[in-house]
């Protein structure tokens, strides 16, 4: 398969790149800068530019791209920059397949649980509600912008990643810290569910999506295991061998991080990855210590013993 990735600089664009060159996939990255290698295809989704000749023989896309959501409070400007940045990008890629001649099979679309918005102990499948607020509006309207590629027989596929879990970067990692010297623990009253997923795991949900007809339209990328803030930072502090019972209290992410903070570290998803499930994807270990334990193993931080 020849496979095209924008946003492949970042956390998972990266892994997957690797991932799939050693798969036996050939790679092209979408770069906006000019191009420096035969593997790269410049584009300037901004300035609606993209060099869709390289792109013509291409099967399949997977857009990652967008500006960090995590990465400081969310200002005006930087509200503006986290729509611009995904949605110019998506639309840009929607209408190069539905006008040029580029017909890539499947295009498979970031998008994030942050769709549902905050709900309490509600289980969320991907027929559920949107939700409401900036990010869960954001991924609406970041979702919709692939329409023209569908509309043209493309098969789209939405991936509403949850919190993609590597010792390697995002949110594991700004954890570690404070999970290691003994100082982590649950936020807020501990009752809000996580979604999340193991890097390895989205890498093969990624595969699968590329291959499986079955897969189309959104599919919720999470563990069949969410997990109540308390019980994830109680997995995560087994796993580092660490008491993990220092609460952060929701007023402090408040203060900290603003509107960022209510919509991510302390918002409620409680999400199933119903279509997966009824793909047959055969999901990987789902207990969270277990595959923290993996993770430190093979990052060559080593985890203690069981
Ligand atoms: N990591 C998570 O826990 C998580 C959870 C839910 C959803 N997601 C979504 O999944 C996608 C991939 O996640 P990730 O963690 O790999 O993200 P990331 O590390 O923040 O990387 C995103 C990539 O997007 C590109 N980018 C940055 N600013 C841009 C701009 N202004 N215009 C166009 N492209 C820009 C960059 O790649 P280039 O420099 O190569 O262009 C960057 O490396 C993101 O859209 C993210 O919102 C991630």
């Amino acid at each position: 398969m020849k496979i095209a990735i924008a946003g492949s600089s970042g956390l998972v664009g990266r892994s997957l790149v690797a991932h799939l060159r050693t798969g036996g996939a050939e790679v092209l990255r979408l770069v906006r800068r000019t191009a420096a290698a035969a593997d790269e295809v410049e584009w300037d989704p901004a300035r609606g530019l993209i060099g869709v000749e390289k792109l013509a023989t291409v099967d399949a896309l997977v857009n990652l791209a967008g500006e960090n959501i995590a990465e400081g409070r969310w200002t005006k400007a930087r509200k503006i920059a986290l729509r611009t940045s995904r949605l110019d990008s998506t639309r840009l890629l929607a209408e190069t397949i539905a006008h040029r001649p580029w017909r890539p099979r499947v295009w498979l679309n970031a998008s994030a649980v942050g769709y549902y918005g905050t709900r309490a102990d509600e289980i969320l499948e991907e027929t559920s509600s949107p939700g409401a607020g900036f990010l869960a509006e954001l991924c609406r309207d970041w979702e919709a912008a692939t329409a023209p590629a569908q509309a043209v027989g493309v098969r789209v596929v939405q991936l509403r990643l949850g919190v993609v879990l590597t010792p390697g970067g995002g949110a594991l990692r700004e954890m570690l810290p404070w999970f290691r010297r003994g100082v982590g623990g649950p936020v807020g009253d501990g009752r809000n569910w996580m979604s999340w997923i193991a890097l390895e795991e989205l890498l093969r949900v990624i595969d699968s999506a590329l291959v499986n007809p079955a897969l189309c339209g959104p599919v919720n990328a999470v563990s069949p295991q969410p997990l109540r803030q308390v019980e994830f930072a109680a997995a995560l502090g087994r796993a580092l061998g660490r008491p993990a019972t220092m609460r952060t209290p929701a007023m402090v992410i408040r203060l900290g991080f603003g509107e960022m903070g209510e919509a991510t570290v302390l918002a409620s998803q409680r999400v199933r990855p119903a279509a997966l499930e009824r793909s047959g994807f055969a999901f990987g270990p789902s207990g969270l210590e277990e595959v923290l334990r993996a993770q430190f193993v093979e990052s060559g931080e080593g985890a203690p013993p069981a």
